[in-house]
């Protein structure tokens, strides 16, 4: 691969800014992607030379390409790129970013060999007469990189679908995937935000105690200051265990479905969650594990928030297609229906959230509730 000498260093902060700001708009206005964009906080950004050379680039799209961003510098965007979708890249990669916003789709290759598909958009970074020489006239580019959304990949069992049934499901993948989003930006915005904002105030509550002279009181403003900090951290293990949930990869399914119980049973007063697997971990193929415990977790919160149930019954066994995941409770119930098109929009999107995710497996979905005896929704794949 081609190396090169990195020159962002020459860039001004002003103009990166400038261009952030115009790529920020232009990728709204743009509009394919809409959900992507927005979700500044992990950008995945990098500068490239105009001939798509790493110049520099931050730890998510390092991350994103499966290298550190020292790795990265001096790379080529080319080089990535499956051997069949260089010479389209490469055109591309010419087309002036200035003239055109027109984001790029692309297969390259991550530093592990895994295929990642990627949507690239482009904005010039204005600069000054020496750099442009150094570049044949061209200005370098901010870059910002995004995984599509489901939507936007072609579905697993694609072939065997109608085409208004995969769009659908698809659809549906993407609406739960946006909703995702939206609740971990609340998350952070009302968790995290909250209570680092307080975490200031009762630092500064303590400098000021200590500046006037009264040690023990700012001694006992720091001691409850540790306390909220510790506190904070738990919360943020809790907003990345939702990201991608960490037990599941550490523990396995079972430890991770286990305290994912205990959780919701501590969230709500008289709840007792009973929790059952019989199934080997090494069973379950990685893939569906999320699946599993997404399913695993809209349904319990689901019971927390419309049930009023005192006791839920979470099993996961096998069965002789494959794996079966039940999730009963004592609660209310609802009126049934509860799968029907006709009535999403009025009600909320979890249910067929779920639907779909299971679906998009191969497995199947069944929700039976009544008033008498609360709701069981039941789950089951193929293995
Ligand atoms: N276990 C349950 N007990 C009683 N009612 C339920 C239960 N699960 C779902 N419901 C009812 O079904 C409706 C649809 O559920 P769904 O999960 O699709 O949406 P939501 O929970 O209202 O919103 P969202 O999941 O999108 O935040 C709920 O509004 C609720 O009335
Ligand atoms: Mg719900």
């Amino acid at each position: 691969m081609q190396a090169r000498q990195p020159s962002a260093r020459q860039l001004k902060l002003r103009d990166l800014v400038d261009a952030m700001r115009k790529l920020g708009i232009a990728a709204r206005l743009g509009e394919a992607h809409p959900g992507n964009v927005s979700d500044a906080r992990g950008a995945a950004l990098a500068i490239l030379s105009p001939d798509g050379v790493f110049l520099s680039s931050n730890r998510s799209a390092a991350e994103l390409l499966g290298y550190t961003s020292a790795e990265l510098v001096g790379l080529r965007l080319l080089d990535m790129a499956a051997e069949r979708e260089r010479a389209s890249l490469a055109a591309q990669l010419s087309a002036d970013p200035a003239r055109e916003f027109a984001p790029i789709t692309t297969m390259l290759t991550a530093h592990n060999g895994r295929p990642t598909l990627l949507v690239l958009h482009r904005q010039p970074i204005a600069a000054n007469q020496a750099q442009q020489e150094q570049h044949d006239g061209q200005a370098a580019q901010l870059a910002l990189f995004e995984e599509p959304l489901a939507a936007d990949a072609p579905p697993a069992d694609g072939a065997h679908l109608s085409e208004a049934v995969a769009r659908d499901r698809l659809k549906y993948l993407m609406i739960g995937q946006q909703r995702e989003r939206q609740r971990l930006a609340a998350d952070l915005h009302d968790g995290l935000g909250q209570a680092l904002t307080l975490i200031k105030l009762m630092v500064e509550d303590a400098r000021m105690r200590l500046r006037r002279g009264q040690a023990e009181d700012g001694a006992q403003k720091l001691d409850a200051t540790v306390l909220q900090i510790r506190e904070t951290i738990g919360e943020m293990r809790q907003i990345c265990g939702e990201l991608r949930p960490l037990a599941l990869e550490r523990l396995g399914l079972a430890a991770a479905l286990s305290t994912l119980c205990r959780r919701v049973e501590r969230s709500a007063e008289g709840l007792a969650v009973n929790f059952r697997c019989e199934v080997d971990d090494r069973d379950v193929p990685d893939y569906l594990k999320a699946d599993i415990f997404r399913v695993a977790q809209e349904a319990l919160n689901n019971i927390v928030k419309h049930a009023a149930a005192t006791e839920i019954r979470l099993a996961l066994r096998r069965i002789d297609t494959g794996v079966l995941l039940t999730i009963q409770d004592n609660g209310t119930g609802y009126d049934t229906r509860p799968l029907s098109s006709e009535d999403i929009g009025s009600t909320g999107l979890g249910l067929a959230g779920m639907q779909h995710r299971v679906e998009s497996q191969g497995g199947f979905l069944a929700v039976h509730s009544s008033d008498t005896s609360g709701t069981l929704v039941s789950a089951s794949w193929t293995l």
